[in-house]
């Protein structure tokens, strides 16, 4: 059996560095250009939670393929909603307080109701998204009117 000088020792070491920082540089600009695989849209409705956990006047966010969802109980029902603002993409979060959909980004506000604008540089609503209870749970799905 050969003995590894202390030379060879610190040429291995200095390898396993070089490979490490050169993975560090290019690993990700490789996933840049390779990003992980998400559904734009999931084909199969998607858990929420379950309707004692969502009352009137709460909301839940859920991750629905690439961009998150936000389902909300109003007092006419469940409504859902693609959360990505139509403005420039931020995601919009429920304002219970207020009892609106609001944009953080600038100011954008939407009616629960129907995902319509109510004030704000939004263009246009909200996607709107399907809802549908199934033994006491909550689903979302696409499908719904624009
Ligand atoms: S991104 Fe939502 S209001 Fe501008």
């Amino acid at each position: 059996m050969s003995k590894i000088t202390r030379r060879d020792f610190l040429k291995i070491v200095n390898k396993v560095f070089a490979a490490t920082g050169l993975a560090a540089v290019f690993g990700p600009i490789v996933a840049y250009f390779y990003p992980p695989k998400l559904e734009e849209v999931p084909a199969e409705p998607v858990l929420v939670t379950t309707e004692a956990e969502l009352p009137v006047g709460k909301a839940q966010t859920v991750s629905f393929g690439r961009y998150p969802a936000l389902v909300i109980h109003t007092p006419e029902g469940l409504r859902a909603y693609s959360a990505v603002c139509t403005h420039f993409a931020c995601i919009c979060k429920w304002d219970e307080a207020r009892g609106e959909i609001v944009c953080p980004c600038h100011d954008g506000f939407f009616r629960p109701e129907d995902g319509s604008v109510i004030s704000g540089p939004p263009p246009a609503g909200l996607k709107v998204l399907q809802t549908e209870i199934k033994d006491g749970n909550i689903y979302v799905s696409a499908g719904g009117e624009a």
